[in-house]
């Protein structure tokens, strides 16, 4: 448990609820609000995943976004490294926005590394009831480094990046992921499609039957 314990600063504060249900915005989307929730080595294919997953949801006309790891951390996570604390607030912070993005009827994609079971059960939590769609891209570690997309992995061995998951940190596969994408055997068409196909059954799209088949009270 690397979990930060931050001082709680705010006080007198109460939760409002928004007056848009979820139920209207299941019905104007046309999809329910999800988490989908790429984990795996870097290397592994979770931020082309994503996005291909991403540009084949915007085709269907759903509202889709994806949160990325290396683009987090040139802004909101600016000031966080890679030491197990700071990726547990890299993490509860991504679940958090994450979670509102969801809240907003929207389908976020995340792409981190997310290593530490603990980092990424807190960020299911967040979302309760609602979709959360943990996909595990499952990578052997030497053909993420055959990959090597820039060059870190080389650098890792070489001493000179520190705290290297997969080298020099921890990486803790998942136990019960809702999708495993054996990324380094499935062609990336396939594994698009398998993750569509988890939506589908899932109840996040609407299956063939039409919009009708999405949940009520969703
Ligand atoms: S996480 O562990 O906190 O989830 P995150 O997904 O945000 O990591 O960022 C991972 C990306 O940061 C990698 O794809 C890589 O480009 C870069 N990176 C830089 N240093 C490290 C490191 N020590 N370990 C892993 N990734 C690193």
């Amino acid at each position: 448990m690397h979990e930060r314990r931050p001082t709680i600063k705010s006080r007198h504060i109460t939760w409002t609820e928004s007056y848009v249900s979820h139920v209207e915005r299941t019905a104007r989307n046309g999809h329910r609000g999800a988490v989908v929730w790429f984990t795996g080595l870097s290397g592994s294919g979770k931020s082309t995943l994503s996005k291909l997953v991403e540009q084949e949801l915007f085709a269907r006309e759903c509202h889709v976004y994806v949160l990325d790891g290396d683009n987090m951390r040139h802004g909101l996570n600016r000031d966080l490294g890679f030491s197990p604390e700071d990726r547990a607030e890299n993490i509860r912070r991504v679940g958090e926005v994450a979670n509102l993005l969801r809240d907003s009827g929207a389908i976020c994609l995340t792409a981190f590394i997310s290593p530490y079971r603990d980092d990424r059960a807190r960020a299911r939590a967040l979302c309760g009831e609602h979709p959360f769609i943990e996909v595990y891209c499952q990578c052997d570690l030497a053909e993420c480094e055959r990959r090597d997309p820039r060059g870190l992995y080389r650098k890792a061995r070489a001493g000179e990046i520190r705290q290297f998951t997969g080298i020099s940190a921890p990486y803790e596969e998942p136990e019960d992921p809702e999708l495993v994408l054996r990324t380094d055997r499935w062609p990336p068409h396939d594994c698009v499609e398998r993750v569509i196909d988890t939506l589908a059954e899932r109840g996040v799209l609407a299956s063939p039957g039409g919009p009708e088949t999405l949940p009520r009270g969703a």
